[in-house]
C-alpha cells in the first residue's frame, strides 16, 4: 500500500510495519503499526474533509489529559498543505463494541458503559483546552445542514421533516441551562477500551472538553435503545446516577448528533 507520510512520521515509525488499514468513519483514514511488542496507531485526514479541525482538537485534548486520565500517548501531530496527521500509542485492550459483539452480557454492558461515562464526567475540567459550546454546535450543524447531512439513521418521528425543519426543531428544543463538565463529545461503544472489565481508556477525542454532560448521556441513550434494548436504560441512570433524566436534552443533543 502506498502512504505518503511526513518526515516526522516516517522517523516516528522506523522499524515499525502496517497491520492494518486504512479503516475509519467519516472521511478519517486510520491504520495500526507494530513493532515488536509496540503498538501505534495513525489518524490521517484530507483537509477538505468538514471535520478536519477535529483531529488538532484531539491533539490538544490528549496532551492536556496526559497524566490525568488514561488516553492515547501523543508521539507526533502533524499538519501539511492537504492532510493532517496524528500519530499516537495504543490502549490495550478491546473496544466496548468488539467486547458486546463477543461475549459480554446486555447488563455487562451497560454497566460498564455507565461506570466509565462517570469516571469521564469526573475528570477536573480547569485548563482544559477545548469548549463544546450549544451555540458553536448549532452553528457548525447550520454549516454541514448546508454541505448536505444523511439523515437515514434518524427516529421514525421525524422521518417526514426535511433537514431544515428538524434544524428548526433542534433550536427550540435548545437547553436554557447548562450543567458542564469534561465531556467525551462522541460517546459511543467503539470510543472507549475495556480491559478486565474496567475502562482502560478513551480514545476519538476530538469532540470532548468542556460541555454539557447531557451530550455523552444523549449518546448514550440513543445507543443503548438502538443496539442493546430501552429496557436497559433504568439500569444506566442508575448506575450513573440520574434519578431524573431531562429528555428535553436528550432530545436536543440526539437531534444535533444528526446533524455532525
Ligand atoms: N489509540 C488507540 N488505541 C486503541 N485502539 C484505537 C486507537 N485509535 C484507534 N483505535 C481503533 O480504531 C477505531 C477507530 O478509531 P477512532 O479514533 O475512533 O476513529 P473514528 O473517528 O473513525 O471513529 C477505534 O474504534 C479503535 O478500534
Ligand atoms: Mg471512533
Amino acid at each position: 500500500m502506498h502512504l505518503e507520510l511526513p518526515e516526522d512520521i516516517k522517523q516516528a515509525l522506523q522499524g515499525f510495519s502496517i497491520k492494518n488499514g486504512p479503516s475509519g468513519l467519516s472521511g478519517t483514514n486510520i491504520y495500526r503499526f507494530e513493532k515488536e511488542n509496540k503498538m501505534y496507531f495513525l489518524k490521517v485526514v484530507d483537509v477538505n474533509n468538514r471535520f478536519i479541525d477535529e483531529l488538532e482538537v484531539e491533539y490538544e485534548v490528549l496532551k492536556w489529559l496526559e497524566g490525568k486520565f488514561q488516553v492515547p500517548q501523543v508521539i507526533t501531530f502533524k499538519k501539511t498543505s492537504n492532510k493532517h496527521f496524528l500519530l499516537m500509542t495504543a490502549i490495550k485492550g478491546n473496544t466496548l463494541e468488539k467486547l458486546y459483539h463477543q461475549s459480554k452480557s446486555s447488563e455487562e454492558i451497560v454497566k460498564i458503559y455507565a461506570e466509565s461515562l462517570k469516571l469521564i464526567h469526573g475528570i477536573k475540567i480547569s485548563g482544559c483546552p477545548n469548549k463544546e459550546e450549544d451555540e458553536f454546535m448549532l452553528l457548525k450543524a447550520r454549516e454541514y445542514l448546508e454541505l448536505g447531512i444523511n439523515l437515514d439513521n434518524m427516529e421514525d418521528k421525524y422521518k417526514n421533516l426535511t433537514p431544515l425543519e428538524l434544524y428548526d426543531k433542534l433550536l427550540s428544543l435548545k437547553p436554557e441551562k447548562n450543567d458542564n463538565v469534561f465531556i467525551h463529545g462522541d460517546y459511543c461503544f467503539d470510543n472507549i477500551i475495556i480491559n478486565n472489565n474496567m475502562l482502560n481508556g478513551i480514545i476519538d477525542v476530538g469532540r470532548a472538553g468542556i460541555g454539557d454532560k447531557y451530550k455523552d448521556i444523549a449518546l448514550a441513550v440513543r445507543n443503548i435503545q438502538g443496539d442493546i434494548g430501552e429496557q436497559w436504560l433504568d439500569l444506566f441512570f442508575n448506575i450513573y446516577g440520574i434519578t431524573n433524566p431531562d429528555w428535553n436534552k436528550i432530545e436536543f443533543y440526539i437531534i444535533m448528533d444528526e446533524f455532525y
